[in-house]
């Protein structure tokens, strides 16, 4: 068996080719610190400077509201920290809204708020496909609300909320509104004008682009405060050294894959809704996690009853698929991932989830052979083959 069916794109991508060479030069001869005032400190601050320069166009922003992080967890942390340390503050309030599918980097942050620091944290419920509703958010805004954070698409069920139809509830009641934009960038639009959004975070390793390095869109005059103290980078909103290769090498991919991404999407959706049929018609006892249509263009999510998810992903894994089981992060957890606890799964199901994500590069023979494998993996495990 030489097939190698990479299934798990919503957890990390290959680097473009592309990305590698522009980088290459700042590992070596362009190597130095922007902060430097010689020549070589200026080649590296131009770069840097193009690189936020080429970002904020994609993001419909002014360069200044980009804040380079390290990654996508950074960039939540800074988002709800930084807002968080501001309205104690000013007095501008002490309550934030999140929702239960949020991924652990804002779950986490919004639940050390709540507990070291006293702020007041509501959890917004989701529907069985894991859509939030605007109705809900309107229902749980209270008078000391002074932000509200809702993912822009799911990681492990792909549903996609109506960012901008949320973000203008949060600002009719004058709160700031952050979406956590990691799993969506690289599928979905990302003009910060019309989603509506003040903050806003991005992962590069999700579009072709290198691991350990984000971005934290913040809309002039919104964040203040800095989670990370020291140098005066980043406007003072991010201290330390900035990671010139990383940083150029996630403004390329943004390029790429922003003059690419209607053609992949077409591409993927027929591979995703193919696979998603064929599972649903193969496989007994199976549903769909997510919703049927209002979903990222690469993700197909299930859950299998009576399947332990974490040993299909082993028996996958040997026959050379990989894939994911709820999120990456979870893998190895006996525990259903918060995500599928908030659909209201039964336990029998929410413990066999399958998260096959596609990729630009992934084949209709490679579906051809999940759909030849699966079921009977399924079958196997059942006992029932
Ligand atoms: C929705 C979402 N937010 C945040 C993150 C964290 O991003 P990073 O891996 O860059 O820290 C991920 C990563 O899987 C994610 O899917």
């Amino acid at each position: 068996m030489d097939k190698h069916i990479y299934m798990d794109y919503a957890a990390t991508t290959p680097v473009d080719p592309e990305v590698v060479a522009a980088m290459l030069p700042f590992f070596s001869n362009e190597y130095g610190n922007p902060s430097s005032i010689h020549r070589w400190g200026q080649r590296a601050d131009y770069a840097i400077t193009t690189a936020r320069e080429e970002i904020a166009g994609i993001l419909c922003c002014e360069a200044d509201e980009i804040i380079f992080t390290s990654c996508g967890s950074e960039s939540n942390n800074l988002a709800l920290r930084g807002i968080a340390l501001e309205a104690r503050e000013l007095n501008k309030g002490n309550h934030l809204i999140i929702s239960a599918i949020e991924h652990p980097a804002i779950l986490r942050t919004a639940q050390q708020l709540q507990k070291h620091y006293a702020f007041d944290v509501t959890i917004l419920p989701v529907d069985q496909h894991g859509f939030i509703s605007p109705k809900d958010l309107t229902n749980v805004i209270q008078p000391d609300t002074f932000l509200v954070s809702i993912m822009y698409a799911n990681n492990e069920i792909g549903v996609i909320q109506p960012i901008a139809e949320l973000a203008a509830i949060t600002h009719e009641h004058n709160i700031l509104f952050h979406s956590d934009a990691v799993q969506a960038a690289g599928q979905l639009s990302l003009d910060t004008e019309k989603l509506g959004v003040d903050l806003m975070s991005v992962s590069a390793h999700k579009f072709y682009g290198p691991k350990g390095v984000g971005l934290l869109y913040a809309k002039r005059n919104t964040l203040s405060h800095s989670h990370q103290t020291g140098g005066s980078q980043e406007n003072g909103l991010r201290a330390g050294t900035q990671n010139v290769p990383l940083i150029v090498g996630m403004a390329t991919a943004l390029k790429i894959v922003s003059g690419r991404q209607s053609h992949d999407n077409s591409k993927m959706k027929v591979l995703r809704d193919k696979l998603i049929e064929s599972v649903l018609d193969n496989i007994s006892e199976s549903i769909l996690t997510g919703h049927r249509t209002c979903r990222l263009p690469n993700n197909a999510s299930f859950a299998f009853e009576g399947i332990d998810g974490n040993e299909l992903l082993m028996h996958l894994d040997l026959l050379n698929i990989a894939a994911s089981s709820g999120s990456a992060c979870k893998t190895g957890s006996p525990e259903p991932s918060n995500v599928l606890t908030a659909l209201n799964l039964s336990p029998k199901l929410s413990l066999g989830s399958l998260r096959l994500s596609l990729g630009r590069d992934t084949k209709d023979s490679d579906i051809e052979y999940i759909q030849q494998v699966l079921p009977k993996v399924v079958n196997n495990m059942r006992g029932t083959l």
